[in-house]
């Protein structure tokens, strides 16, 4: 077993490293606060290639590896998850799904522009009554001949506004139930569809989230991703490796809020010492240092298994519901560790608890995962 990343891998995660210290740091408050999608930043991380960092280049992205993908999750999570989201969302929801399941000219017309980053994607599947129950989709993807008229609601969708390319998944034969479920490429400027407002959130807060309405759009026939009726099983596939970018995101999270932790804890003075030498806060040191380790090792053996092409869809649950719940508890402690200080804007920590809470929810809530864990555990 080697535990040393090649230098490609550390030439990567310094590159994400470098902008998320630099460049994000500087205005991650400000676009809290203002709740503002911070294009610019996506905009140079696409330039560097972070977009299409996964894809073949053969499509335009930069071929690398699913554990590079971890390392530059987890630096830019460091600093903002609300960039570390669209980096991920476009990487594993869209890019791979259309690289592995689409059709050349799929990939010609819509994976080159995503890849190269000049276009950024979305993955709209949840719905106002199908949230964690993803089966129960009312979103309708009526089959018209030569092509299908969408009809209905998505809910909490991530770069909703900023996407031009979404991939919209949606019920053609509700008799069928999961099997009549399909997944389609639509063009966001599609006539027929509109955003509801800008979600404010109480982490993330610069995500760009929003509801999407569907009104009789027209979806060419070759955009379905896919045979007819594999839409339940695509996005169930495509979220099996969504899950180890939000365990990664989550990890940056942890392992951010830890370092500012530390660093304050060998700062601040109380009692006549600095606050580290006394063993209620060196033991909570202790403790976060550990679970940010095993979650970091949970994030890279399902990111190795997706690399050597194993199956890794329960590795990614257990990195996701780990790495999530370790986040709350990690970044709790660094507020608690920063005193009144924690709980003010200027020390980041309390928009890193926000921002934690998230990666429980989003992608499948831990919760979910436990489903999917338990019934792996059981089957058989
Ligand atoms: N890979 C391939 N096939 C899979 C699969 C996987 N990972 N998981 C299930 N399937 C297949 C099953 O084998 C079954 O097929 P067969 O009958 O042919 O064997 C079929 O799919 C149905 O499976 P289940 O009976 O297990 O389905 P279910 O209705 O009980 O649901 C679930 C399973 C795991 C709970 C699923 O609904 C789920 O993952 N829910 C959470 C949804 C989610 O993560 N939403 C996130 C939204 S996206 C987002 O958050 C993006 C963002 O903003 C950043």
């Amino acid at each position: 077993m080697n535990f040393e990343f090649t230098e490609e891998q550390k030439m990567i995660q310094q590159a994400a490293k470098d902008y998320a210290q630099r460049e994000l740091i500087k205005d991650a408050i400000e676009r809290d606060e203002k709740a503002e999608f911070p294009a610019k930043h996506i905009k140079n991380l696409a330039g560097l290639g972070f977009l299409g960092m996964m894809t073949d280049p053969k499509y335009g992205g930069g071929g690398m590896d699913a554990i590079s993908y971890v390392l530059a999750i987890e630096e830019l999570s460091k600093v903002d998850s609300s960039v570390s989201v669209v980096v991920s969302v476009c990487n594993s929801l869209v890019n791979w799904g259309i690289e592995i399941y689409g059709t050349e000219e799929q990939k010609e017309k819509y994976l080159k522009p995503l890849a190269r980053g000049e276009k950024i994607g979305a993955f709209l599947l949840s719905e106002p009554e199908a949230g964690s129950d993803a089966s129960s989709q009312r979103t309708m993807a009526e089959d018209k001949g030569d092509y299908y008229l969408l009809n209905g609601t998505k809910n909490w969708i991530s770069n909703a506004n900023s996407a031009s390319t979404y991939v919209v998944i949606a019920q053609t034969y509700p008799e069928k139930k999961y099997r009549g479920i399909n997944a389609f490429i639509v063009e966001k400027d599609s006539p027929g569809i509109s955003l509801g407002k800008h979600e404010d959130k109480m982490g993330m807060r610069s995500s760009d989230t929003h509801s999407v309405m569907f009104t009789d759009v027209k979806v060419p026939k070759e955009n379905r991703i896919g045979e007819d009726g594999f839409g339940f099983k695509y996005a169930m596939k495509v979220l099996d490796g969504g899950r180890i970018g939000i365990a990664a995101q989550a990890l940056g999270i942890a392992s951010g809020a830890f370092d500012l932790a530390l660093k304050y804890s060998k700062e601040r003075k109380a009692f006549g010492t600095e606050i580290c030498n006394h063993q209620a806060i060196a033991f909570k040191l202790s403790d976060m240092a550990v679970k940010i380790e095993a979650a970091r090792f949970f994030c890279l053996k399902a990111a190795w298994l997706k690399d050597n092409n194993m199956p890794y869809g329960i590795a990614s649950a257990m990195a996701k519901q780990y790495s999530a719940d370790i986040a709350m508890e990690v970044t709790t402690e660094a507020v608690q560790i920063h005193g009144g200080y924690g709980y003010v804007k200027e020390y980041h920590v309390e928009r890193l608890m926000r921002d934690a809470k998230l990666t429980q929810i989003y992608e499948g809530t831990s919760e979910i995962q436990k489903i999917v864990i338990s019934r792996s555990l059981l089957k058989d």
